[in-house]
Order: C-alpha cells, then sequence, then structure tokens
C-alpha cells in the first residue's frame, strides 16, 4: 500500500504532483477556462469572503485571503472556526462563507458553517470527502480531489486545498471583472508548470534534505519566516514540524522578529526563511541576515541562481523563479520533507503521531 515508501507521509508529499494535474484536469478546461462547477447564482453578488477552518486547513485560508483580495479583490476574513464560534463578527451582507476541511467532519468547523448559514450567510465548504458532514451544512460543496490522505499530517489536502483557492479566486475575479482574461490565462499558465517544477524539487532535494535532517534533529527549537503570501507557509512548515518531530517550531512574519522573537535568537535557534523574489524579497533576506547577526543558523527556502540567497544561507533549499503569487505551492514542499526526514530519523511514527486524529470530530 505505500508503494515501497517508508511512510504514507511520504507516499502522499510524492503525491503533490498528481494532485495538482488531476486538480487541473478537472477544472480548467484546454482553452484555460475555470469551472468549478458551482450553480452560476451561487457566486454573484459577493462583496465579501469569510473564511472559517482549524490547523493546516486555515492555513490554506490565509494564502485564499491573499488571493481574493491581492487578485481578485474582494475583502476576506479568515478566522479560526473555533473562534468564529464563540464570538462571530457583526453579519454583513453578501458575505459568502467559505469552511475549509479536509475531513469534512471537524466539529468546531461544521458548527461555524452551521452558525453562519443561521445567520443568513451563503456557505461553500472546501473538502477532500465529500460524502461528509460538511456536505449536509454547506449550500454548495467544492471537490479538492487529493484521493484519501492516510498520513495524520496534512500534505497533499492542503496543496490541493491551495489550488481551489485559486481557481475559486479567477473563477469569482473573472466575474466580477477584477481580473483580466490575460492575467487568468497567465494565472493558469503558472499553475500548469507546477506539478513538473515540484517533481524537480522532490527529485532535486530528498536527499540534502535528508542529510540537513540529521544536523538539525537534537535541536529543540526553530522559527520560521515568510512574509506576504508565504507567510502562512511559515505557518504551516512549523506545524508540520511540532505535530511529528515534536520540535517547537513558532512561525512569524519576517516583519516582525524585530518585535519580540530576535531576543530568542542564538546558535541554538535556527531560523527556516522563505524568500521568493517580488514584493518582499529584499525584506526577506534582510531580516534572514540580522538573524545571521546573532548567530542563528539559517535555512533558506529561496532562488538558487541568486548569490545574494546563495550568500545569506547557511543551508539552501532551491526552489525555481515562478511569480510569487504561485510561490506557496513550491514552497512548502521542502518544508514537508524537512519536517518529515527529522520525524523519520528520529524514529518516530510519523504517520500516527502522539495525540493527534486524523479527523478531530470533538470541540
Ligand atoms: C495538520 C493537521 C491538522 C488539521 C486540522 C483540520 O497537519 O492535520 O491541523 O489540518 O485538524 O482538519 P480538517 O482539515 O480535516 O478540518
Amino acid at each position: 500500500e505505500k508503494q515501497g515508501f517508508r511512510h504514507y507521509m511520504l507516499k502522499e508529499i510524492y503525491e503533490q504532483p498528481g494532485v495538482i494535474r488531476a486538480g487541473l484536469a478537472s477544472y480548467v478546461s484546454d482553452a484555460g477556462w475555470v469551472n468549478l462547477g458551482l450553480t452560476p447564482d451561487f457566486l454573484k453578488g459577493i462583496d465579501r469572503v469569510q473564511i472559517l477552518a482549524c490547523g493546516t486547513s486555515w492555513h490554506a485560508g490565509l494564502v485564499g485571503k491573499y488571493l481574493l483580495e491581492q487578485v481578485a479583490n474582494i475583502p476576506t476574513s479568515v478566522q479560526y472556526a473555533s473562534e468564529y464560534r464563540y464570538a462571530p463578527p457583526p453579519v454583513i451582507p453578501n458575505t459568502l462563507v467559505i469552511g475549509v476541511t479536509q475531513s469534512g467532519e471537524t466539529a468546531d468547523t461544521l458548527a461555524a458553517l452551521e452558525l453562519a448559514k443561521s445567520r443568513g450567510d451563503r456557505c461553500l465548504g472546501i473538502t477532500n470527502r465529500t460524502e461528509s458532514s460538511i456536505s449536509r451544512i454547506a449550500d454548495q460543496i467544492l471537490d479538492t480531489q487529493a484521493g484519501i490522505e492516510i498520513g495524520v499530517a496534512a500534505t497533499k489536502t492542503f496543496v490541493a486545498q491551495l489550488l481551489i483557492f485559486y481557481l475559486l479566486t479567477l473563477e469569482l475575479g473573472i466575474n466580477q471583472q477584477s481580473i483580466s482574461e490575460a492575467k487568468a490565462q497567465n494565472l493558469i499558465e503558472g499553475l500548469r508548470q507546477l506539478p513538473a517544477q515540484i517533481e524537480r524539487i522532490l527529485e532535486s532535494q530528498e536527499r540534502y534534505i535528508e542529510q540537513l535532517a540529521h544536523t538539525f534533529a537534537h535541536t529543540k527549537d526553530f522559527i520560521y519566516l515568510g512574509r506576504g503570501i508565504n507567510f502562512p507557509i511559515a505557518l504551516e512548515g512549523s506545524l508540520k514540524l511540532k505535530e511529528i518531530s515534536y520540535i517547537h517550531a513558532e512561525g512569524y512574519p519576517a516583519g516582525e522578529m524585530k518585535h519580540g522573537p530576535i531576543a530568542l535568537l542564538d546558535q541554538d535557534m535556527p531560523v527556516v526563511a522563505i524568500a521568493t523574489p517580488g514584493t518582499v524579497y529584499e525584506k526577506v533576506l534582510s531580516n534572514a541576515q540580522e538573524a545571521r547577526a546573532r548567530e542563528a543558523q539559517l535555512i533558506g527556502v529561496a532562488p538558487i541562481d541568486d548569490p545574494v540567497a546563495v550568500d545569506t544561507f547557511d543551508h539552501l533549499l532551491p526552489i525555481p523563479v515562478v511569480d510569487e503569487i504561485l510561490s506557496p505551492i513550491l514552497t512548502v514542499i521542502p518544508l514537508q520533507l524537512l519536517a518529515y526526514h527529522i520525524a523519520a530519523h528520529k524514529g518516530l511514527d510519523v504517520d500516527q503521531p502522539r495525540n493527534l486524529a486524523k479527523s478531530v470530530t470533538v470541540e
């Protein structure tokens, strides 16, 4: 069943190019038109989006907010479902509420969506299990089509959720005429390149990351830095590490480092920085250099062909240069591998980490 992989998690990491290919084949025509199969009325007259989720799905929602606001110009909020349940914001008409849950059974997400529905909001569910409970609550459902995920730590379902957010942003943006056709075609073209780019990252980096895992297996704490659309990936990288390797890790927006976490930095606190060319590239590199000045070991997820990046980081996990909007689907890959190999090196039960379950059906 594991098809030669040592753990399901690693198998599922390797399934990600196929997951993106399958999602594109289902939802995008050869000519590059997005059709998510939602009824036309459902996407009309939306002034605002509210995303509700937990854990890794919440991180996908944070990337979704960035896309909906920065690409389609639609005001978007993201809240933990467990917080929204007991303190929902005032009702705003024409809000589309999106519940994101790979299992479709997370108690807090279901309750939050039920509350939104009772307040009169239209509700969309994004799930990997269309037969699950969320389908009873949401008005419409989007299937992430990642196939069953067995490893408790979400990997392929996360990139599948990201893909849905790209496509939903395109569909809404085109409906609302906030995205030009040319821009949409450009993004679709970029999405189509991703599977091969993920494959290249997996092929070229796994061995190196496995070695790196030896170096860091006994580290007690990590800090992950990202900015803009890659801030959620810093959160996701640190969550993966915590969940399966039991190493304490914190994700921060890189610009916040100097407002507190910098006090933690020394030679025993490695920093993982995600630096991708675009609006905040130089800023993240300079945040990383500040960390180096405090003797932190630096691991960089960054392009290999930039001498400044090569010079800044002690350990470079290279990714190809792409439009920064598309970069999260690539930057998360080396971080999944890093968490996986550290946990595997420590001999831990990667697929069934302690105290965690694949679906959290209690509050
Ligand atoms: C992370 C992880 C959890 C889940 C969270 C939400 O690897 O597995 O953080 O993401 O429990 O689960 P779903 O998406 O099923 O609602």
